[in-house]
């Protein structure tokens, strides 16, 4: 079989700052291939990985702390190109001879770029630039074979370059959008310098995810949980192109979705797409062992454990079926699952940097060990936007490709208290609202997520000349890049007066609607 062709590729080593996954989706959005490393990956491995170029990202050590983290300088010396940003440069000019002083006060925010004369790196960029700074350390001497290439006025050193040994640094960000033309920057050192070709494109990666899966499932058998969200659709949609009927996707109803979700489930994957479907309703199974808790952690672990199990038993079913037909192969050796690239970059913290901590708790199937499953995860070298692109190419609809994050144990943490069929008709149709308006006025897809809650709390209103003693519905309307931190939406008061009209006039059980003004930190998105 064919072994796909090799990309132009540009490696970022990993000093744990909060930008490093911007830049590799900056490399990204100009059409070349980045990936995120440990900073200390030794420089014969780099080698290995051939890339064309390296980029040192920030990070929020001083090369002088204890434990600065360092990389093996043995990366100057490939004859590939660097280019350090913000403590990149700091660390490229202290291995290589240069002065980094010490500063305890962070220079910080906007400031202007003087291009000194004709450096690759600002080729085309005029003689000013707007940029962003965010550091503490200054370079005060350069290292031998360096000049300087653009100043600012806090710094003659705001960049440097040795063109000899094609090494660049810059002490400001180009990879945030406070810099605006950061990207020509980011741009000139992938083409002009590392002389990357554009060949990273959606529809070569689907070529190429497609051969990968063969290669790799030859002719056995692959099981895939569906849960209706992005990445596990976009996966179903990629493996179904690459090996057709021998997936199968078991979606379990877990008596927690969204109204009509096991009916756009089944029609878009089962109808539209043929792909073989095990349609699962355990609603009732869910409920019975929600019955009375009303601790959150403990709706999660039961939600968690159960659907384990309820996997379990359809496979089991699946492959009995499949047992009586001649020709397949009962057994499923291989586990689809839709990891994204932010999940498995293994990232650094460094100085106790938040930012740069891996997100555990979420999308994690958490499907056992036991189960003995070889993993299949096609599109785990995808940020979301990218999977989001995959997902168009392969004919998946916009309703699917763009919709907003649902959590693993549904309904059940958007219910404060007890989970009972009543509770949860209630807020499936205040949440139906909610997303017919958020629709309608094209508010949905420019959010994060929006969605209502239901209170525990019951609380006095008048209907006509009813005096009423009902439920509380709280709508949660926010924006956010990732899902850690977030903000609510200050979307118009029309809009909020819509929604909280119909839901008081049309939910039977709540007259009382009110919006959550929080953000994350302190608070978290879901209200469980
Ligand atoms: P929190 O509530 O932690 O949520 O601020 C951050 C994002 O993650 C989603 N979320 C989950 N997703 N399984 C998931 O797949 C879960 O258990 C889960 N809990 C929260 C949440 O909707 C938000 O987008």
């Amino acid at each position: 079989m064919k072994t796909p062709p090799a990309h132009s590729k540009i490696l970022i080593l990993d000093f744990g700052a909060q930008y490093t996954q911007v830049i590799a989706r900056r490399i990204r959005e100009l059409q070349v291939y980045s990936e995120v490393v440990r900073f200390d990956l030794p420089a014969a491995e780099v080698s290995k990985l051939r890339p064309n170029g390296i980029i040192l990202s920030g990070g929020p050590a001083s090369v002088y702390d204890k434990s600065a983290p360092h990389p093996d300088p043995e990366i100057f010396s490939l004859g590939i190109p660097v280019l350090g940003i913000c403590y990149g440069m700091q660390l490229m000019a202290h291995h290589l001879g240069g002065q980094v002083e010490f500063s305890p006060r962070r220079e910080y925010g906007a400031a202007t770029l003087h291009v000194l004369d004709g450096s690759k790196l600002f080729e085309g960029l005029g003689a000013q630039l707007d940029i962003w700074n965010s550091h503490g350390d200054k370079l005060t001497k350069l290292p031998d074979g360096f000049h300087a290439a653009a100043r600012t006025e806090n710094s003659p050193f705001a960049a440097i370059e040795n063109t000899e040994r094609n090494l660049f640094a810059v002490q400001f960000h180009p990879e945030v959008a406070h810099t605006p033309r950061g990207r020509e920057i980011l741009q000139n050192f992938a083409y002009h310098i590392c002389h990357c070709a554009m060949d990273w494109t959606m529809g070569s990666f689907i070529d190429e995810a497609c051969e990968r899966i063969r290669r790799q499932v030859g002719d056995e058998k692959v099981v895939l949980g569906l849960s209706g969200g992005v990445d596990s659709s976009v996966t179903a949609a990629l493996l179904h192109e690459a090996i057709g009927d021998q997936l199968t996707c078991i979606f379990v109803n877990n008596g927690l979705l969204r109204a009509r979700e096991e009916e756009r489930v089944q029609r878009v994957f089962g109808e539209n797409f043929h792909i073989r479907l095990k349609y699962v309703d355990a609603s009732e199974r869910f409920l019975s062992a929600l019955n009375g808790v009303t601790d959150p952690e403990q709706k999660r672990k039961i939600i968690g454990n159960e659907f384990i199990r309820v996997f379990e038993d359809a496979i089991v079913d699946l492959a009995q079926i499949d047992h009586r037909s001649p020709i397949t192969n009962h057994q499923f050796r291989f586990l689809a699952q839709g990891t994204l690239y932010p999940d498995v970059i293994e990232s650094v913290s460094i100085g106790g940097n938040p930012a740069s901590l891996i997100k555990t708790h979420h999308n994690v199937g958490g499907l056992p060990e036991k189960m003995h499953f070889e993993l299949v995860e096609p599109v785990r070298q995808l940020f979301k936007d990218e999977v989001r692109q995959v997902g168009l190419q392969l004919g998946l609809p916009k309703e699917i490709v763009y919709r907003q994050p649902f959590p693993g144990p549904g309904l059940a943490v958007r219910i404060l208290g007890e989970v009972t069929p009543e509770r949860l008709s209630i807020l499936r149709e205040a949440d139906t609202i909610v997303q017919s308006e958020m629709e309608a006025s094209d508010w949905y897809y420019r959010v994060w997520q929006s969605f209502a809650i239901l209170l525990p709390v019951r609380s006095v209103g008048v209907m006509g000349d009813q005096r009423t003693y009902e439920n509380t519905i709280v709508l949660r309307i926010v924006d956010s890049q990732d899902g850690m931190t977030a903000d609510w939406v200050r979307v118009p008061y029309e809009l909020l007066a819509k929604i909280s009209s119909r839901i008081s006039n049309e939910v039977k059980g709540v007259n009382r609607v009110c919006y959550d003004i929080s953000s994350k930190p302190p608070s978290t998105i879901e209200w469980e």
